[in-house]
Parts: C-alpha cells; sequence; structure tokens
C-alpha cells in the first residue's frame, strides 16, 4: 500500500467488492462498488467519522478543528455557518479574481521565450493558492505574503510527505517538523492579524471571511482561524491538481482539445470570460470532469466505524477503518465504457444522468461531499478558458508523466510543458 498505492488498491479491487487487508497492525476495509460508497457516506453516513482516520491524525494539528476535520454537531453548526458562503451565486463573483490571476500567469508564461519549459504544477498551485486566498481574506498575499506562499509550500511539502500512522506534535521544533513548525506559526500570526484587523476595522469587501463574521454564528478568534486555513488549504492545491491533469490530458487529446478551443472562440470571440459564460462553457467543464475521473485529486476517502456493522454482507466491527478509492470507482470496466480512455463527451449534459450515485465522487459523497465544489469547477472553469483563449500547452518530449498518490493524487516528477500560441 505504501510503495504502490495505486496499483495496491487496483488490485484488491480484483478480489471482490468489499476486501480487507491488514495495514500497521489493523484491519482495513476498502469497498469497491457504488452503492457501498454511497452506504458508507450517505445513507448510514452517521456511523461513520472522520475522527482518527489517517488524513485526520495528519490534518488536525494544522488545521485544528475546522470543517475538514471536526465531526458530530460540531461540524454541522460550522457546514450550516460555511455553505452559504459557497453557494454557485456567491462564488461565481469571484469570477474577476480568478480570471485577472489567469491572465498574470498567461502573462509570465507567454513572456518565458519562445520554447520554454514551465513547471505547470507548481504555477497553478500558486495561482489557485493566490485565488483561495483573495477569496477568503479579500487580500493579494504578494509582499509579506511571499512568506505567505512559502509557508503553505512548506505545509504542502510537510503533509504530502506524511506518512500514515505517525503522530504530528507541531510543537515538536525537532529538524524533522522544524520547516512544518515555522510554517504553521507564521500562517497562524497572519491570519490572526488579519481577523483581529477585521473585528476591530470592519472593512473587507466580498470575500469569505465576510461572510462568515456575518453569519451571526458567535465564532472564537482560534475557531475562524482553524477556519480560514481549512478553507485555504482545501481549497488549493486539490484544484490546482485537476488543472495540471486536464492540460496533460488535452496535450495527449489533440480531438478532445480542438472542441475546446472551438467552444471557447465561440463563446469568448477574444474577450474574457465572466461567470456568466459559464453555462455555455461545457466542453471546458466536461474536459475537467473527465479529467477529474481519470486522475481524482483526492483518490482516497477514509472514515471510522462508530458502531458494529454489516457492509454488503460482511461484518464490520466498531473502531474499523473503511475506505472508498475514487481512483478505483473511476475506472471500473463494469461502470465506464474503455475506462482507460479520456473521453469529455461522458459528461455531455443529461449524460452524466446515465451514472450510477457514486460511481463518479471526485468531491465525495453524502453530507461531507465537498463544500468548495462550486468553487472549484468554477474556478478550473475560468481559468482553462483564459489560459486556452491563447495558448495551448505542450509536454516536453520525452518527460515522464506517472502519477503519485500522496495526499493529493500529483505528477510524480512535476508536469513540464511548453506555452505555445494556439
Ligand atoms: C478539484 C478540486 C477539489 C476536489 C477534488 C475536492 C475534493 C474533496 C473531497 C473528496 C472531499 C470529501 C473528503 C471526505 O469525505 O473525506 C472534500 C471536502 C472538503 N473540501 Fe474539497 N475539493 C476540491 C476543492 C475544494 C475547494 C476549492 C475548497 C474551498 C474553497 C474545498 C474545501 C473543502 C472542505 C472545507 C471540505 C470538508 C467539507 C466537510 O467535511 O463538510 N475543496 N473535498
Amino acid at each position: 500500500m505504501r510503495e504502490a498505492p495505486l496499483d495496491f488498491v487496483t488490485s484488491m479491487a480484483a478480489y471482490g467488492d468489499v476486501t480487507r487487508h491488514d495495514a500497521d497492525g489493523e484491519q482495513v476495509y476498502m469497498l469497491n462498488r457504488p452503492d457501498l460508497a454511497r452506504y458508507v457516506l450517505k445513507e448510514n453516513g452517521s456511523n461513520y467519522t472522520k475522527d482518527r482516520t489517517p488524513d485526520d491524525d495528519m490534518l488536525r494539528p494544522l488545521l485544528g478543528n475546522g470543517l475538514l476535520t471536526s465531526s458530530g454537531d460540531e461540524w454541522a453548526a460550522q457546514r450550516r455557518m460555511c455553505a452559504p458562503a459557497f453557494r454557485p451565486s456567491e462564488v461565481e463573483r469571484f469570477d474577476q479574481v480568478i480570471t485577472d490571476a489567469a491572465a498574470g500567469l498567461l502573462n509570465r508564461w507567454t513572456g518565458c521565450g519562445e520554447g520554454q519549459a514551465v513547471r505547470v504544477d507548481h504555477d497553478l498551485t500558486a495561482l489557485t493558492l493566490t485565488v483561495i486566498v483573495k477569496a477568503m481574506l479579500g487580500t493579494d498575499i504578494g509582499g509579506a505574503g511571499d512568506g505567505f506562499g512559502r509557508a503553505v509550500d512548506a505545509v504542502n511539502r510537510f503533509i504530502g510527505h506524511y506518512v500514515p500512522g505517525d503522530a504530528i506534535d507541531p510543537a515538536d521544533t525537532a529538524v524533522r517538523y522544524a520547516g512544518f513548525h515555522q510554517a504553521r506559526v507564521f500562517l497562524d500570526r497572519v491570519t490572526r492579524v488579519i481577523i483581529a484587523a477585521r473585528r476591530t476595522g470592519g472593512g473587507g469587501g466580498h470575500d469569505l471571511l465576510t461572510s462568515m463574521l456575518a453569519s451571526g454564528h458567535a465564532m472564537s478568534d482560534t475557531d475562524l482561524r482553524d477556519q480560514v486555513l481549512t478553507i485555504i488549504m482545501a481549497g488549493h492545491e486539490t484544484t490546482a491538481k485537476s488543472l495540471t491533469w486536464t492540460l496533460y490530458l488535452l496535450d495527449r487529446h489533440p480531438e478532445a482539445a480542438r472542441a475546446v478551443y472551438a467552444e471557447i472562440d465561440e463563446v469568448l470571440a477574444g474577450r474574457m470570460p465572466t461567470a456568466a459564460d459559464l453555462p455555455r462553457l461545457e466542453a471546458c467543464r466536461r474536459a475537467i470532469q473527465e479529467a477529474m475521473r481519470l486522475y481524482p485529486p483526492v483518490w482516497l476517502i477514509s472514515r471510522r466505524s462508530v458502531e458494529d456493522d454489516v457492509i454488503g454482507g460482511y461484518d464490520v466491527p466498531a473502531g474499523t477503518l473503511v475506505c472508498v478509492s475514487p481512483w478505483v470507482l473511476h475506472r471500473d470496466p463494469r461502470y465506464w465504457d474503455e475506462p482507460e480512455a479520456y473521453r469529455p463527451e461522458r459528461f455531455a449534459s443529461g449524460r452524466a444522468a446515465g451514472h450510477l450515485s457514486h460511481q463518479y465522487l471526485p468531491f465525495g459523497g453524502g453530507p461531507r461531499i465537498c463544500v468548495g465544489q462550486h468553487f472549484a469547477l468554477v474556478e478550473a472553469t475560468l481559468v482553462l478558458a483564459v489560459i486556452l483563449r491563447e495558448a495551448r500547452l505542450e509536454l516536453v518530449e520525452g518527460f515522464p508523466v506517472e502519477p503519485e498518490a500522496l495526499v493529493t493524487l500529483r505528477p510524480r516528477h512535476g508536469m513540464m510543458m511548453i506555452p505555445r500560441p494556439r
């Protein structure tokens, strides 16, 4: 599981719809059928908690008790508070923040000089971080923010190489954790200063922090800090990965790319996109959805059973780690025609209706489904449209591309591509 997680989960699925393996001395169940995923995430979701899952062990020391890590009534209250700020109509108001950032990136890329390769995965992570910080806090992370970007990078690196079962002591400043510790202290201070300023001076225009403060839920500064850092950390790396994989797949599939270019030319006729164009940027959206099928940024979802249960006819004792892998479900030939093929038309309007519930779950499922899914799709679609309006990205010849399943599914060697005029 540790050496080759994707091969491992795929090979386990060949044994059946419910499998069990031993990991670090505990029995782990994998559920490899959409209805079983639905059962655990939704129908009997109240019997399955995120508490003490590997994700929880890793994220809690950094994010405290935010929406991603909390559970029970506390989670329900947080979700009620956050959800209104993430409605489609709300997140669409960030369209210009997104298109400005994407245009800035494109300028840098095209200014690099003809034929110069760029590290697409890094640059997109920087882009999505800029966007989420601006949307969350209403502020640019330039200037002092440079430190912000570096701190988030250090945390991402730490999380990326976290080994399940490792206890993290956030106060541990030993060499192994030094970078992480400093970054955490830095992020904590910056967010607290911004929150304090907002509490005293009011201010803030349309941003997620303002929406949370205006929600009428009393929150301590620590709770608010947890929530702000949670949204920032949960809200950029995944979107950057889905954009990276989309650009890669479009380069490998010229026909799918041509459909995207044609749509962009027709809908935008040379201008920048806005949220109003989203319903007509369907080919862009499909290209992203299909990329998230083949390379789901969250490739494993885990829960722990609270009480004894029976899943698919098998006894599952209380306290068992139960996992669902979008990677496995998204590539199961029982549910997908030619599962390895990149075919965005699978997601043509109306077709999604042909999918079973929880057969496609890049954003998870049930009440804990990703609160930022509209944000992610709005952002990814607009960024794609801005970039592909003028450029195409070509993989550096012979560059090795291989998925690596850390916390998110990322290209193991990064993604080196050359921006070319379209
Ligand atoms: C393509 C991009 C994204 C993907 C693939 C993704 C995926 C997911 C998944 C699979 C979950 C559920 C995890 C579980 O059930 O254990 C989740 C939860 C969450 N996501 Fe996302 N996400 C993305 C973007 C975002 C964005 C943009 C934000 C915020 C702006 C965000 C914030 C969150 C939060 C706060 C949760 C926890 C929700 C809860 O438990 O109530 N995500 N995400």
